[in-house]
């Protein structure tokens, strides 16, 4: 529940809205951002850098949550943009992202998307695999242009987090391999090409990430490569990027890393690296998706059934679920709530948040204590920012929910609420053709 308010009338302000005035103008479910808090996380990341003296580049990972407002945004507060499909790099380019800011990712990137990513000139490539040399070198070829390019590689970390969330491991779909010898080979097809510049080397070691080690240790094996590939090749890298992973507070329980001491951590490491070795300071870049909009972000539901099964549990139903969040029926995450009308009112009993799917899956919360909760009552979840919207989806053919933006008492529509019509405008009809 960092940086929210609640008024005189005991009701939930969202950047200094009230909860109740969002859900009676635009509807529910609703995502709520608060544009302020997306603003201060993105001046926190870029302002440690700077203190720090490192030349850095704070890159928004919009996997997160993609909309053309937010890529707005990210470019009002000076960060460049990390985009991992069509989907993605058309969003940055509706949304008038300058192009040389963007990085492309993915492990299976489309001839179309490559295509696309060289011809829109983007600022560099973040190499995957083999296959992704070949398709990019004939591209480049075809169109006669140049790219610069980072190669992923992956550590062999594993830092604590989900299982689903983890990619930093040896055996993982991402990226070339340390320790076969792959990134070595991959790195050598590119070296000398004429169209091809590897700028660095980058990693991502997982995401919602509490200890600095992981990081740390992702440093030393990259500058363990870069002084082996400076030795044998005579290279020198003027890039380390360090992927995303800052983990945020869903709950009172989650303690995150503060934001200064992850920037410590890092900056230290390759500070301390390349002095060791005298190998000149590279650029670090970074690809914080989470962190940046996650808490900003609130969903707020209407309460419909109430079923109290005495001595079990009470159950709570809302008008989503998990067609808006789908991350705690996925990654057993945990969220907390309020009733945004009830602010002042004492603990009734503890109840379960359920979602409106056909699947007993479709849990919001497992136990939350709430004051009585009554049907039309208005429930907020917190910290949805993240991976909600960017990973809703049309079970049950549940429109997709609304996205509003509101900042410093004034609020807006940003995605508007998916009408019925537009679901089945892809429909065709079948044509039953006898015989
Ligand atoms: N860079 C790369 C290469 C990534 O793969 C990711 C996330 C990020 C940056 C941003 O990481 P963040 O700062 O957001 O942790 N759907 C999952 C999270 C999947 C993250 C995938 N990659 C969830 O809801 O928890």
């Amino acid at each position: 529940m960092r940086n929210k308010s609640v008024n005189e009338k005991g009701q939930l302000l969202i950047g200094g809205v009230p909860a109740k005035h969002l859900a009676e103008h635009y509807g529910t479910p609703l995502y709520v951002y608060d544009v302020s808090q997306i603003r201060a996380n993105a001046r926190a990341f870029v302002r440690t850098f700077e203190e720090y003296g490192v030349e850095a580049q704070v890159a928004y990972a919009s996997k997160a949550f993609s909309s053309v407002a937010m890529v707005q945004v990210a470019h009002q507060e000076g960060l460049s943009l990390d985009v991992v499909s069509e989907g993605e790099l058309h969003t940055a380019l509706e949304a008038g992202f300058p192009v040389e800011k963007i990085h492309m990712h993915g492990n299976n990137k489309s001839i179309r998307e490559l295509e696309m990513a060289v011809e829109h000139n983007i600022g560099c490539i973040v190499v995957d695999n083999f296959y992704e040399i070949e398709l990019l070198t004939y591209i480049l070829r075809e169109k006669n242009k140049t790219m610069d390019v980072l190669m992923r590689v992956t550590p062999g970390i594993e830092a604590h987090t989900h299982d689903y969330i983890l990619t930093g491991q040896e055996d993982s779909k991402f990226g070339f391999d340390l320790s076969s010898g792959q990134a070595e080979e991959a790195f050598l097809k590119m070296q000398d090409h004429e169209l091809i510049n590897v700028m660095g080397l980058h990693c991502h070691i997982g995401s919602q990430i509490f200890e600095t080690q992981g990081f740390e240790m992702a440093v030393q094996k990259l500058f363990a490569t870069l002084e082996e590939w400076r030795e044998r090749f005579d290279y020198t890298a003027g890039v380390l990027n360090l992927g995303g992973g800052f983990g945020i507070q869903y709950t009172s329980e989650d303690d995150p890393l503060e934001l200064n001491d992850y920037a410590h951590a890092l900056i230290k490491e390759v500070k301390r690296l390349s002095s060791a070795a005298s190998y000149p300071v590279p650029e670090i870049w970074i690809e914080p998706g989470r962190s940046i909009v996650g808490e900003a972000g609130t969903t707020l539901y209407t309460v419909g059934s109430i079923k109290h099964i005495p001595d079990v549990r009470t159950y709570v139903s809302v008008d989503g679920g998990m067609t808006d969040n789908i991350r705690p029926a996925l990654y057993g995450a945990k969220y907390e709530a309020v009733l945004p009308n009830k602010m002042h009112e004492g603990i009734d009993e503890t109840y379960s948040i359920a979602g409106k799917c056909c699947e007993s899956g479709d849990m919001l919360i497992w136990d939350v204590a709430l004051p009585k909760v009554e049907h039309e009552d208005l429930l907020a979840i917190f910290s949805t920012g993240a991976y909600g919207y960017a990973m809703a989806n049309h079970y049950n053919r549940f429109q997709k929910a609304a996205v509003v933006f509101v900042e410093e008492g004034s609020h807006q529509l940003v995605v508007r609420r998916e009408a019925y019509q537009e679901m089945t405008r892809l429909d065709v009809s079948y044509e039953h053709r006898e015989g």
